[in-house]
């Protein structure tokens, strides 16, 4: 077992600390749950300090998605969110296409239908552990030259940080627990890795994205996404302790996330790539984790 779970389905309604599921409809966090479409003035609940977080009190994660269908290597499941849901304009209809390949990866495909022009940013939460300690000893490699440096509510300012000469800099597999205490602002900020990197070749063409090794196992897992940025979160918050799989016990730290994503508060920022969505028009993306030993 390589990703932090629970053994019964009430855990995850009840205690889930967004373990395994789809973040919809806007992943992250947008600023104080504002956000301005066509000269109209959306509001948000705002369920992490001043912002939104993870699509709102209700978000997909906790929506009850329907079984389009099944087979030994995949599942298809959908989930139609109205107009005004947590929110938010326009009703969308979301496809998501799970599926594991002959080359050892699991496949997340995403599709979002758009009714009326609306802003989405869906990602998948899984929090993988390659190894059964925590994952401090893990190497992470991210390959992205620059990431979108946040203020203390962990909203970006809009700018783009070269990661040169930071403890974000992980162009080369890097043990998360040489820089996960650094005292640098912004890993002081995040409380360990929470940051967006920006991921270089951004043409919605699939790339490798990151990597992640655990020495003791040999264990590699392998990133790739068609997605503009990543979310490297560290398990900084995972509050426990939690029971899992097979009696094991989960705390801070236990778990890491890499959240294939358009970067946070983008709604809020020219700059960063659009998470408008036409009225009309459907959004395709596709992340895969392919898994390997070495
Ligand atoms: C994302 C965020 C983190 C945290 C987790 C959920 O990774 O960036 O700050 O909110 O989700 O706990």
């Amino acid at each position: 077992e390589v990703t932090l779970g629970f053994e019964n389905f009430d855990d995850y309604v009840t205690k889930s600390p967004y373990f395994g599921c789809a973040v919809g409809r806007v992943g992250n966090r947008i600023r104080g749950g504002k956000f301005e479409l066509d000269g109209k003035k959306y509001s948000l609940a705002l369920n992490d300090g001043p912002n939104s977080l993870h699509g709102g009190k209700v978000g997909f994660d906790k929506a009850m998605w329907v079984v389009k269908s099944v087979s030994t290597s995949a599942i298809e499941l959908s989930h139609t969110s109205p107009d005004g849901d947590e929110g938010y304009p326009g009703e969308i209809e979301v496809l998501l296409r799970y599926s594991l390949t002959r080359n050892n990866s699991l496949s997340i495909q995403y599709q979002v239908k758009a009714k009326q022009r609306t802003i989405h940013n869906l990602t998948n939460h899984a929090y993988f552990n390659l190894g059964g300690d925590d994952i401090l000893n893990h190497r992470v490699r991210v390959l992205a030259d620059a990431m979108t440096p946040v203020d203390e509510t962990l909203i970006p300012s809009g700018e783009l940080m070269g990661v040169s000469g930071t403890p974000l800099d992980l162009r080369r597999l890097t043990r998360i627990g040489n820089g996960i205490d650094s005292t640098h602002e912004q890993m002081q900020r995040g409380g360990g890795y929470d940051h967006n990197w920006v991921l270089a070749n951004y043409a919605g063409k699939m790339r490798r994205a990151a990597e992640v090794y655990e020495p003791n196992s040999g264990r590699m897992m392998e990133v790739f996404t068609t997605e503009p940025g990543i979310q490297f979160y560290s398990g900084n918050f995972l509050a426990g302790p939690l029971v899992g799989h097979s009696g094991k016990v989960y705390g801070k730290r236990s778990g890491l996330c890499l959240e294939t994503q358009h970067f946070p508060d983008s709604v809020n920022q020219k700059n960063f790539p659009s998470v408008i969505l036409d009225a009309g028009k459907t959004y395709r993306s596709n992340t895969v984790y392919r898994f390997k030993a070495k």
